[in-house]
């Protein structure tokens, strides 16, 4: 049995891609922020296919905090074979009003997050020669985005992360790739006015939002042998976005 650790796990993108890869086997360690009841909702409903879940309370921008998440979802279940760092925030905003917090927030939850996580499972993942980690960064890590300095930066960032991960750990059977989401209907765009969602519609080839099951299907190919030689490689999961 397989094991993987999803950062963010209790709803949204993070949620599905848990319930997608416990269908494919997996038990699944995920961390939450504060909702212990939707917590517990996500564990239930990953059990429900036969897998086991662990939810941990997590703060991923905090270093112990991450190491006393790794070493709980080891003590579970006796090691990690595929890491999805995936939380993340936003705090929008013009470059001239972003306060150092909106920031330093953004940037560590988004970005620092990764080091941490990844630092932490790497050594295991040595020992075992094989590992999948997979980072959601986001198209505007690629493109830039007025308003969101911090959060393109941070995503921009988690890009040359995952490639140069990838190239420092390749020789020990380590796959690192990223996934770069256009719009995706969760809570984190729900929020945007009708005005920015029509103009980001007009921009999509396929017409549509994507839904995070578009998403996790990405991430379950990346976390499985299908993908074994695919590695340093930021997959762009947009509709076709201009
Ligand atoms: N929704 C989109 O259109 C879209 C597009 C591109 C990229 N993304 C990325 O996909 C990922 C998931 O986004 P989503 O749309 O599901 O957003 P969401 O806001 O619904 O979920 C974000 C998750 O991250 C968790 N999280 C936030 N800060 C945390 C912290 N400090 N410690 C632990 N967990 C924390 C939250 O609890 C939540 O579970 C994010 O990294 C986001 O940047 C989303």
């Amino acid at each position: 049995m397989s094991v993987a650790l999803i950062t963010g796990g209790s709803r949204g993108i993070g949620r599905v891609i848990a319930l997608t890869l416990a269908e494919a086997g997996y038990d699944i360690a995920f961390c939450y922020t504060s909702n212990e009841t939707a917590a517990k909702e996500t564990a239930a409903e990953i059990e429900k296919t036969g897998v086991k879940a662990l939810p941990i309370k997590t703060d991923v921008s905090n270093e112990s905090d991450v190491t006393t998440m790794v070493q709980a979802a080891k003590d579970t279940f006796g090691s990690i074979d595929v890491l999805v760092n995936n939380a993340g925030i936003t705090r929008d905003g013009l470059l001239l009003r972003m306060s150092d917090k909106d920031i330093s927030d953004v940037l560590n939850t988004n970005l620092k997050s990764a080091f941490y996580t990844t630092k932490a499972v790497l050594r295991d993942m040595m020992k075992n020669r094989r590992g999948k980690i997979i980072n959601i960064t986001s198209i505007v890590g690629i493109t830039g985005n007025a308003g969101q300095s911090n959060y393109a930066a941070s995503k921009a960032g988690l890009i040359g992360f995952t490639k140069s991960v990838a190239d420092e750990y390749g020789s020990k059977g380590i796959c690192v790739n990223a996934v770069a989401p256009g719009f995706i209907e969760t809570e984190m765009t729900e929020k945007l006015p009708e005005e920015v969602k029509a103009a980001y519609l007009e921009r999509i080839g396929l017409k549509r939002f994507g839904a995070p099951e578009d998403v996790a299907n990405v991430v379950k190919f990346l976390a499985s042998p299908d993908s074994d030689y695919i590695t340093g490689q930021v997959i762009e999961v947009t509709g076709g976005m201009r």
